[in-house]
């Protein structure tokens, strides 16, 4: 225990003494089942059955049907567009609080991506704004479950059915989220997820889709192999497509994660609870919102708004730069959909050299988005996997900042 109390920044004794536990976990069952795909030879998907056995089992477990084994949660949201028929002329729903590729997977088909604000609490696409966005051109809503946190998935579910649009869930970050007793990914047409490194199980790289409707599989996965029919010669190709296999190396690493998978959702999920009723008795600090039809968050961030009056003014990055020096891991949020330059700037070649998307997005702006991109604090999922007081430690951290919060932004004034 540091005796004067002075915040790491400010030259005291980091809260935490030791990191937290590391990302990715992996042991003796990923050595196996990589060795084991070594010498069975068959290393591509179309020589094994890891790959496809695993996003078959990674469905089950979140309630689909059917689970392909992609690239990527990039690619996988690219096949759910193709697969729905969605293309040039057509717009896409996309909330501003969400990594790039929500939205320019929209533009890789040729598409427009149409941002719509989130709701402030969940940061989640608001189904409010979203039918207001709506128009005749309108295909398809993705709605992002941001931090794990599932987006209104009634509501979107209503409203899409209502005007006759596709869903697509996009999960990257949702793994294990579950929503009234069954997944996210399961909702929508489809569901989308990522397996990249920083992701809630991973193979470094990867991606799974999975669905409940036959035809959408089969369209999804001719795209993702060639442009191939399932059950057809290797070389007729009814369709374009492109190859978005998963290798049987990925599939072996995260059949491993998959299987312990479970176990950590459950210990990450009571110590966000724990973290949260911590953190809410802090003034100024407020948890990103679990909305109660959500059973289970697969937290890809712990998330909470944070309010500068409260602490002396000092503004978020200077609060992130002393929560990082206190050991906490620190992630950050994404800026806004409307801030970044690719948008602004409508630089969307290679593939749009034709359409002109009709939208200024260099004057537009998504005041929730942008707030919660300025406001809101992300700290990185593996410290939810320690014990329950290491947790905790992130409140004491949080506790310390605020008390000393006057001498720090005096002290940063100064340069010091
Ligand atoms: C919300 C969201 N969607 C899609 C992706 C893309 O996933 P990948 O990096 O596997 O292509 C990410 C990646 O971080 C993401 O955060």
């Amino acid at each position: 225990m540091n005796t004067n109390d002075a915040p790491a920044i400010l030259g005291g004794t980091p809260v935490r003494s030791a990191d937290y536990p590391p990302w990715p976990v992996w042991d003796d069952d990923e050595r196996t089942r990589l060795l084991h795909t070594l010498d069975a030879g068959g290393w591509w998907q179309g020589d094994g059955a890891v790959a496809a056995s695993f996003a078959q089992q990674f469905a089950d477990y979140h309630g689909a049907r059917h689970g392909l084994a992609l690239t990527n949660g990039t690619h996988t949201l690219e096949a759910a567009l193709i697969a729905c028929d969605i293309g040039e002329g057509d717009e896409v729903l996309v909330p501003g609080m969400t990594f790039v590729a929500s939205a320019s997977a929209v533009l890789a088909v040729n598409a427009t991506p149409v941002f719509v604000d989130i709701d402030p609490d969940t940061l989640c696409i608001d189904p409010v704004a979203a039918e207001a966005a709506i128009t005749d051109r309108t295909r398809a809503i993705i709605a992002v479950h941001v931090a794990g946190a599932a987006a209104d998935l009634d509501a979107l579910v209503e409203l899409c059915t209502r005007h006759g649009l596709r869903l697509v869930e996009d999960c990257a970050h949702a793994h294990g989220t579950f929503w009234r007793g069954r997944g996210v990914g399961s909702w929508g047409d489809f569901g989308s997820f990522s397996m990249q490194r920083s992701k809630l199980m991973t193979a470094g790289e990867g991606g799974v889709l999975i669905c409940n409707d036959d035809a959408l599989r089969d369209a999804a996965w001719a795209y993702a192999d060639c442009g191939r029919v399932k059950g057809e010669w290797f070389y007729h190709h009814a369709t374009v497509g492109t190859n978005l296999r998963m290798t049987e190396w990925q599939g072996a690493v995260l059949q491993a994660q998959l299987d312990r998978f479970a176990e950590q959702n459950r210990v990450r999920n009571a110590n966000a609870l724990a973290l949260i009723a911590a953190l809410d008795q802090i003034p100024g600090i407020r948890a990103q919102r679990r909305d109660p039809r959500m059973n289970t968050q697969g937290n890809y961030c712990f998330v909470f708004h944070y309010d500068t009056s409260e602490f002396a003014d000092l503004p978020l990055r200077p609060l992130e730069a002393a929560l990082a020096a206190e050991g906490v891991p620190m992630g950050v949020s994404y800026p806004s959909l409307s801030d970044l330059s690719v948008f602004r700037n409508h630089r969307f070649g290679p593939r749009r050299r034709t359409h002109d998307p009709g939208i200024d997005y260099a004057h537009l702006h998504l005041p929730r988005a942008e707030h919660a991109a300025a406001s809101t604090v992300w700290l990185q999922h593996r410290l939810l996997l320690a014990e329950r007081d290491d947790v905790l430690d992130v409140a004491r951290a949080v506790e310390r900042i605020r008390r000393h919060a006057a001498e720090i932004v005096r002290r940063s004034a100064h340069g010091a």
